[in-house]
């Protein structure tokens, strides 16, 4: 671990540290599959869905990065290559051959309820380290993306 500006004990901070690592490979991967979906997506809802999507993406990119320098602010390091993303996340993997719209989002919906779990157990671990910075910045990344598998799921209804 490298100093830190942070008061936290080194303890919380390397366990935190790990956990915003786990939260950047669901994060980094998540965004990949929203790319590969903004990109492949057809049918007759591709005007509506096609610039959605990289809404989320953008989002998701800026979140990545909070949270990536949150995990050096504390004196550790962001694990964020392909091949370390592909071995950490969590998240299933998107299927090669999706194609129709409402295929894509009921494959996103999917997938950012799964990311939204990990990301909720998280903080729920930083709020028992004692870390309100981090449970802040993990707020604000459930209230953004419970609001875009709103999006998603409202398209399904
Ligand atoms: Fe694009």
């Amino acid at each position: 671990m490298f100093k830190s500006p942070s008061p936290l004990h080194e303890d919380a901070r390397m366990k935190i540290v790990e956990l915003l690592n786990d939260r950047l490979a669901d994060g980094l991967d998540l965004h990949s599959q929203i790319k590969v979906a903004h990109w492949n997506v057809k049918g007759p809802q591709f005007a509506a869905l096609h610039p959605l999507f990289e809404s989320f993406a953008v989002a998701l990119a800026a979140f990545n990065d909070e949270i990536a320098e949150r995990a050096v602010t504390l004196g550790g390091r962001a694990h964020g290559t392909a091949r370390q993303v592909a071995k950490a996340s969590g998240l299933p993997e998107y299927p090669a051959d999706a194609t129709r719209d409402l295929e894509h989002v009921r494959l996103l919906a999917e997938r950012f309820e799964k990311y939204l779990e990990g990301v909720r157990a998280s903080r729920a671990m930083a709020e028992k380290l004692g870390d309100p910075d981090g449970v802040d910045l993990l707020t604000r990344v459930v209230a953004e993306f419970d609001k875009n598998a709103w999006f998603l799921r409202a398209s399904l209804e």
